[in-house]
């Protein structure tokens, strides 16, 4: 694990130095254009005649059609009304507006495309448009930044002009900004008085955007519905690639929203050994870019749908406790999502594979430890397997962070396969690099019940001891084994009318 963030740390000051060194290149001598605060300004705020000058608008609108999803093959010119049909733009159907971030290159990323083909394959009536703003978002990262401005300005335009041109309902327009695209989409929204449906941004960028006002970056006030995916938000704010702070209505931290599976340390130099060091930036913005490929997972595999969970902090999420589907606490990630507009912005969160499809099945498990002796131990190694109607995932490492007498923990467990209706659940404590023999015998704790919440069925299930009234779990030992409670299977009106008859008699239950 140290040497994982000491290769990640290299490979981030690496890239810092991309940032930086973009920034300092002496040939880089433009400096930000002039106009950028004129839109804001009251004097024209009010006015739209900006709106209808299309001469200083730089970004090109590609629309994309199925069967080339990978190259600008028409461009949709504002101003030029033919263009709007010779494109073969569909006014019957949606729109969806995707927007780039910065660019090392200058050329398109190879997401571009598989977006493309992605959102043609659910939605295969829609109008796909690219926004070409290649040649600003190459300059050195704070003018790309600033940049954001004019092409949202820019995309606003666009917007609006095609709107008027067609009559085409705000409602079937989605804007889709990745990285510093976010930030576009968000001004472009601002600036045509958040009448746009929907924005999705993809990571929206950091650096530069985490402490600038609403009017600069990407916030809930810029369209109808703004939902936003945080992918890479490591490292201290304004830092992170990834803005940290919550910019949108639905705000979803995927893995914490730190940093990805499968973009580490393993994949980084299985990266490095394919294409060596100066693909850097792409090995870095794996998880950046995990935001675009999560989405795209959401648009092609609806039958694999992820649900992100409202919680107050990435710790609390960690130990399963907020798998709650009450009042909206749960939603759809990425396409499907329901737009739920809190009068706060809600952090969600979600755990995910490292390769698509990305759905994981959350289960919140509960266990109390009961023992005779006062024993307290710390980061100790486990394993769990869950077996259901479906199918069972054995041998689920877990390290509990601490595990001590007659106290009760809960942590979230996660598959990949659904297991389906829980049956039967078996704990192992292993032994941990530290464990010593003890001559009195090995450390065990007694377990009565086990409890399971899933989040993605909203069951809560209780276990039992599979014999006898508890279960015991040494250190080192068999697995404990543990199965559903008739408890459990009893319905609600049976438990009442059972606790109705415990009470009116002289029996009591008993501790619990
Ligand atoms: C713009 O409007 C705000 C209030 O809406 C006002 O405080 C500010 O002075 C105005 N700025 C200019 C340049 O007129
Ligand atoms: C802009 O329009 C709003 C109402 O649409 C009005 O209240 C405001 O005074 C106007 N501001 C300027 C600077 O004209
Ligand atoms: C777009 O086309 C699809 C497929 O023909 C259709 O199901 C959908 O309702 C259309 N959407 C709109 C907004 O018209
Ligand atoms: C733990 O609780 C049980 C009763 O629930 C009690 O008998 C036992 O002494 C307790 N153990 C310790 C170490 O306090």
């Amino acid at each position: 694990m140290g040497k994982d963030n000491s290769v990640l740390l290299f490979v981030w000051i690496y890239f810092c130095n991309i940032f930086v060194s973009f920034a300092t290149s002496p040939e880089t001598t433009t400096i930000e254009p002039t106009p950028f605060s004129a839109t804001f300004d009251n004097s024209t705020a009010n006015s739209t005649d900006w709106m209808l000058d299309f001469s200083d608008i730089e970004s090109k609108f590609a629309l994309r059609t199925p069967d080339m999803p990978e190259d600008d093959m028409c461009y949709i010119v504002p101003g030029q009304s033919d263009t709007i049909k010779e494109c073969e733009f569909n006014p019957e159907n949606k729109t969806f507006i995707v927007i780039h971030g910065w660019t090392v290159t200058g050329m398109y990323e190879s997401w571009v495309p598989k977006l493309v083909m992605a959102l043609h394959e659910r939605e295969p009536m829609a109008n796909v448009i690219i926004v070409d703003w290649l040649t600003r978002a190459q300059q050195h990262y704070t003018t790309s930044a600033a940049y954001t401005k004019l092409v949202g300005r820019d995309v606003a335009k666009f917007v609006t002009w095609l709107q008027g041109e067609v009559d085409y309902p705000w409602e079937r327009i989605h804007l889709l900004g990745y990285s510093l695209g976010a930030h576009v989409a968000g001004i472009a929204g601002l600036l045509t008085r958040s009448k746009i449906n929907r924005i999705t941004g993809l990571d929206p960028a950091g650096p530069s955007f985490e402490y600038a006002d609403a009017q600069s970056t990407l916030s809930p006030d810029d369209a109808n519905f703004v939902d936003v995916l945080h992918t890479n938000t490591r490292g201290s704010p304004d830092r992170s690639i990834g803005i940290q702070r919550p910019v949108g209505h639905i705000d979803i931290y995927p893995n914490g929203g730190t940093f990805q599976p499968g973009c580490d340390l393993q994949n980084t130099v299985k990266m490095i050994a394919f294409t060596g060091f100066q693909n850097m930036d792409q090995i870095v913005k794996c998880s950046h870019e995990r935001s675009i490929h999560l989405f795209i997972d959401s648009l092609v595999n609806e039958h694999m749908q992820s649900f992100a969970y409202r919680c107050n902090s990435k710790d609390a999420f960690n130990k399963g406790m907020c798998l709650s589907c009450r009042k909206n606490r749960c939603n759809k990630v990425g396409y499907g999502v329901n737009k739920v507009r809190a009068r706060r912005s809600s952090k969600m969160y979600l755990k995910t594979r490292g390769i698509m499809p990305y759905k994981v099945f959350h289960y919140q498990v509960k266990v109390h430890f009961f023992g005779k002796d006062k024993m307290s131990f710390t980061e100790q190694p486990m394993q769990i397997s869950l077996y259901g109607l479906h199918g069972e995932k054995e041998n689920i490492p877990y390290v509990l962070p601490s595990l001590a007498t007659n106290t009760t923990v809960s942590f979230l467990l996660t598959t990949d396969v659904d297991i389906g209706e829980l049956l039967m659940v078996k704990i192992q404590w292993e032994k941990d690099s530290l464990f010593r023999w003890s001559w009195w015998g090995t450390n065990t704790f007694h377990i009565r019940k086990i409890r399971v919440k899933s989040g993605e069925t909203q069951a809560k299930v209780i276990f039992s001891a599979k014999e006898g009234e508890f279960a015991y779990m040494s250190q080192g030992g068999e697995p404990a084994v543990f199965v559903k409670s008739k408890e459990a299977q009893s319905s609600r009106k049976e438990r009442k009318l059972h606790k109705l008859k415990m009470e009116g008699s002289s029996f009591k239950k008993d501790g619990e």
